[in-house]
């Protein structure tokens, strides 16, 4: 068999469709794409040997089992992995079922996408407490959220630390966010200029994660002005965009301009803490009142308070207790509670 690097079009091809629906059977990719299924199972095993598609082999069958998939079996093997991806969703599933005029997958998940946008618009979201979670969690350990359901996530923004430990954090935040993100879902990352090579390739790291974009904010009043040891006066805070599979979105523009109050408070809940109007354009840019945002490094807490007042739910982790208790304590007054 030829090593993993060095594959024929053939075995991309059938890598390709194995990273899209691992749990599809040997002949079902095989009948899919014309091939024969030992061919599939040795690209299988390839893949497993290799260590580096370990986290394709939790156990995602349940769309499998859904009604419409038993009542339309031959529909899988006419599909690109795009439409795989697409049918994989449960909710595309239940929207087929009710709109059997539909037949092809990603209209379904067009169309879905579409409605539940116009839902969220329309609707007017009323939160309580129990819509924020926060917890201490360290982000470099998968394992420690499995609290989080995954691909139930709208958006993640995370502010890292910027320092030397910056990429190692950033590689935890790349296959946190890939999990718990919705396909098209988008991670926005706040960060420095330095090391910003190797930040870009730890958070490059999960492959589900693509960078789309680079946003650039200029940086309100009461911001500190400049890296001191780098000889670097900065005017704008750099915000990478990765997103999970293929973007599904409004148009959003790369540029926000100074933020409209002069927030001379960013500080004031954490050294390190992120200017709230940023964080709150961004949240208004990329998401709708009911979704779902969750920051893995949530410090003092911005990302918290700007998504409970945009009517957002909210998860938070930080590796730190203090910033946890902070960010709940502010969290709790929104909602009404002294202590
Ligand atoms: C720049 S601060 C975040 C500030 C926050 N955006 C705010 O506005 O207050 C970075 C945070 O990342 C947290 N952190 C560092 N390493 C972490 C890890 N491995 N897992 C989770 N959080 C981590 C730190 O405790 C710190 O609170």
């Amino acid at each position: 068999m030829v090593g993993i690097a060095r594959l024929t079009e053939k075995q991309k091809k059938i890598q390709e469709y194995l990273k899209t629906a691992w749990e599809l059977s040997d002949r079902s990719i095989a009948r899919i794409l014309g091939v024969s299924h030992s061919t599939v199972g040795l690209v299988r095993q390839e893949m497993k040997k290799s260590g580096q598609f370990d986290h394709l082999c939790n156990d995602d069958s349940e769309w499998m089992n859904h009604p419409y998939i038993q009542a339309n079996k031959g529909l899988l093997e006419t599909l690109n992995p795009r439409g795989l991806r697409a049918i994989k969703r449960l909710d595309v599933l239940d929207y087929m079922m009710t709109h059997p005029q539909i037949k092809s997958p990603c209209v379904a998940q067009a169309y879905l996408e579409r409605e539940k946008r116009q839902k969220r618009k329309d609707a007017r979201v009323v939160l309580n407490i129990n819509d924020v979670d926060i917890r201490v969690a360290d982000v470099r350990q998968v394992g420690q959220f499995d609290w989080i359901r995954d691909n139930s996530v709208d958006l993640c923004i995370c502010d890292p630390p910027w320092g030397k430990s910056s990429p190692v954090v950033c590689e935890g935040i790349s296959k946190v966010a890939a999990t718990k993100l919705r396909d098209g879902g988008s991670l926005l990352v706040l960060v420095g200029g330095s090391y910003l090579p190797d930040v870009i390739t730890a958070l490059s790291s999960d492959k589900r994660l693509r960078y789309h974009w680079l946003l650039t904010c200029k940086l309100p009043q009461g911001s500190p002005a400049s890296v001191s040891w780098l000889k670097v006066q900065s005017k704008v805070r750099l915000v990478l965009w990765f997103v999970k599979g293929k973007y599904i979105g409004d148009i959003v523009a790369d540029y926000i301009d100074r933020p409209t109050s002069d927030n001379t408070t960013d500080k004031s809940h954490h050294e390190w803490g992120a200017p709230e109007e940023l964080v709150s354009e961004l949240i208004r840019r990329f998401t709708d009142p009911g979704d779902t945002i969750a920051d893995f490094t949530v410090g003092g807490g911005t990302t918290a308070v700007s998504s409970v007042l945009l009517g957002r739910r909210f998860l938070g982790t930080d590796i730190d207790a203090e910033a946890i208790k902070t960010t709940m304590r502010r969290v709790r007054r929104l909602f009404g509670y002294t202590k």
